[in-house]
């Protein structure tokens, strides 16, 4: 065994780890943090079983009853550590304008003087009396020329052992990098040290929290969170803000590649039963139903139709030689939100979480299950909340308390997914046929609309606002610009971002006038609207098909519309309500567009250019006046 040691430190490298660098970095890493020993994940059954039988004795994790949900284990995290924390979440770019009026931004060196260097660096010492775990990972199949490889040091074992669900994670993907190959290294503590003698926490963690991406040298470092985009560094970190980094720069070399697109989207496949397949890429904020939309259950009426998930949140895009795009889904399970998820509202998910499980933040059920709001329709009698408190319908009642956090999550490998598409690993991706932006809006945005052409779509997405979520820690249900659904997670400047696709779109025309392709239609879409009563008018979940056949119509030449001052949106009969009892009023409601209510949001998206307006690339005001113009003739 290959067993350097560095000031007294054993770094118990395996035989089969050849690459040096990755070697002295980790030594580096341990040195900084003082880590009492280094564990390298190998990603095996017996790992996993291990590390959770490890946390089960800490007591970080639960065992559910064995009887009810084998392998599975319920964490709760600490009541302050629960979502991503956006404001503390940083793009440190050498220039502050390539991080963007959209990001946090710090001078790179002060930021390493307040994580790595400085006297009272966060990460000196960071991990002393914890273990520091090794964790190479692949986003995308291992060894796949479109995947990525990441090394995440943690000092968390439950990051550990979600990374293994959620990643292509351990040994296979060292033997890949070999001696010398490319990774981005991502370093994680909980922020927790502990003195010689100190009794653990079930969920170390730390106030101050920092999660930081250095888009130059490719490296993410965050601390003080265990929670999920804060800790999971393939996710957020490194599969959408590095990434989409990666995926611009690409485009700027010399080859005159295209470039490709790190995108905040599930990927989903149609068969029609002719057996004719489609792909579709969309694009929602976080925690606005991409889970449920990618699992989807075509309703009776559309017998003989079927929809399969290659991806539910993350989507890496890349043009082929034929102009098509093409969609890989980097990662390898889902970390999606459990509150209001049941067998009607998303079957699929809740056969997924059948067994081999990470429940975090739901409650505990007497007979050692979990439950959360909206599971069914009959809450338990009694179970343990997610921050250990007795539960009942009534307690819920009188205080409000909820069982689960609304944020609460589910890890679950892919393979769970009864609905899994046969290419959800393909290395090679699916071709794009349309994309879907979506967001949470209770009035002025209609149920679909259709852009005219690539230009027009890109302002859709470019201005979509959404209402916010508990996904991120911050005030809930306010509509803020969420453009693409990437406000979070941009790792350069918005604008140059825009532009990227807007770039993108005119080398793929040219690629497409070539090779008889077509680009890839785009809609905009809204669940979400409420009545006067205040409710959804939309039943949205597996109806959600309907409009999805009104787009594959489209797509195929055959679909009609009617166009208005933004773009296309289907009459009432346009669309096939076989089997739903949906009124053309009902109908009316969701598409309606109020002419008071669109002068606000062009305001909106006037206020959003203003904030964009370095790089802003000038088809965006052009497009926002051509509806201006039509939306005043109107
Ligand atoms: C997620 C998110 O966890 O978007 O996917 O917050
Ligand atoms: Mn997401």
């Amino acid at each position: 065994m290959n067993q350097p040691v560095m000031e007294g430190l054993r770094l118990n490298v395996p035989a089969y780890v050849k690459h040096q660098r990755l070697i002295a970095w980790v030594a580096e890493v341990a040195a900084l943090t003082q880590a009492k020993d280094v564990y390298w994940c190998d990603g095996s059954e017996e790992e996993y079983d291990r590390l959770c039988a490890q946390l089960v004795a800490a007591g970080t994790f639960k065992k559910l009853n064995p009887a009810l949900r084998p392998n599975s284990y319920l964490a709760c995290s600490d009541p302050s550590d629960v979502a991503r924390v956006e404001d503390r979440t940083y793009i440190c770019s050498a220039k502050k304008e390539d991080a963007g009026p959209t990001n946090n931004w710090m001078d790179p060196a002060e930021m390493r003087t307040l994580l790595q260097t400085g006297d009272k660096a966060l990460f000196k010492g960071a991990m002393a009396g914890r273990t520091l775990y090794v964790v190479p990972f692949s986003m995308g199949p291992i060894g796949s020329p479109i995947a990525h490889i990441g090394i995440e040091l943690s000092d968390s074992p439950y990051v550990a052992v979600n990374m293994r669900t959620m990643t292509r994670m351990g040994r296979a993907v060292l033997d890949v990098l070999g001696q010398d190959g490319t990774f981005v290294p991502c370093v994680h503590t909980v922020g927790a040290p502990l003195q010689a003698g100190q009794a653990d926490v079930k969920w170390p963690c730390n106030q101050t929290k920092y999660i930081v991406h250095f888009p130059e040298t490719r490296e993410i470092w965050s601390y003080g969170s265990g929670y999920g985009g804060n800790a999971l560094l393939g996710k957020k970190c490194f599969a959408l803000r590095i990434a989409s980094t990666m995926g611009r720069a690409d485009s700027q070399g010399p080859s005159g590649s295209p470039g490709w697109l790190a995108e905040h989207m599930l990927i989903l496949g149609v068969t029609s039963p002719a057996g004719k397949k489609y792909h579709f890429a969309a694009a929602f904020p976080s925690a606005c139903g991409k889970t449920n939309f990618s699992m989807l259950i075509p309703p009776a009426a559309f017998d003989g139709w079927k929809v399969t998930t290659i991806g539910d949140d993350i989507a890496w895009i890349k043009p082929g030689t034929d102009g098509r795009l093409y969609a890989i889904n980097p990662e390898a399970g889902y970390f999606g939100v459990a509150p209001g998820t049941n067998t009607l509202t998303n079957f699929n998910c809740m056969a997924s979480l059948n067994q081999n499980v990470i429940f975090t933040n739901v409650g505990l059920t007497d007979d050692g299950d979990v439950w959360w709001e909206g599971m069914t329709d009959t809450p338990p009698a009694h179970l343990i909340d997610w921050q250990g408190k007795d539960w009942t319908p009534a307690i819920a009642k009188e205080t409000g308390a909820k069982a689960a956090h609304p944020n609460a999550r589910f890890t679950v490998s892919a393979i769970n997914n009864p609905a899994l598409d046969a290419d959800w690993d393909n290395p090679a991706g699916v071709p794009i046929d349309a994309f879907i932006f979506g967001g949470r809006r209770s009035t002025t945005v209609p149920l679909v609309t259709e852009a005219r052409d690539w230009v027009e779509g890109v302002y859709m997405a470019a201005t979509m606002g959404s209402e916010t979520t508990a996904a991120a820690a911050g005030q809930q249900g306010v509509v803020r610009r969420d453009p693409f659904a990437m406000l979070p997670f941009m790792g350069y400047n918005m604008s140059d971002y825009f532009q990227h696709w807007l770039d993108m779109g005119k080398k793929l025309q040219a690629l497409c006038a070539t090779s008889g392709a077509k680009l890839p239609a785009i809609y905009c879409v809204n669940w979400f609207r409420k009545g006067a009563d205040g409710k959804f008018v939309w039943p949205g979940y597996g109806e959600n098909m309907r409009v999805l056949k009104w787009m594959l119509d489209r797509v195929e030449g055959t679909g009609q519309g009617e166009e208005h001052a933004f773009g296309v949106t289907p009459r009432y009969q346009d669309i096939n309500w076989q089997g739903l009892n949906f009124s053309q009023e009902q109908f009316n409601i969701t598409t309606h567009i109020d002419k008071a209510a669109w002068a606000v949001e062009m305001g909106l998206h006037e206020e959003l250019f203003a904030q964009l307006a370095y790089h802003l690339p000038a088809e965006l005001p052009a497009t926002k006046a051509k509806i201006e113009a039509r939306l005043a003739a109107e």
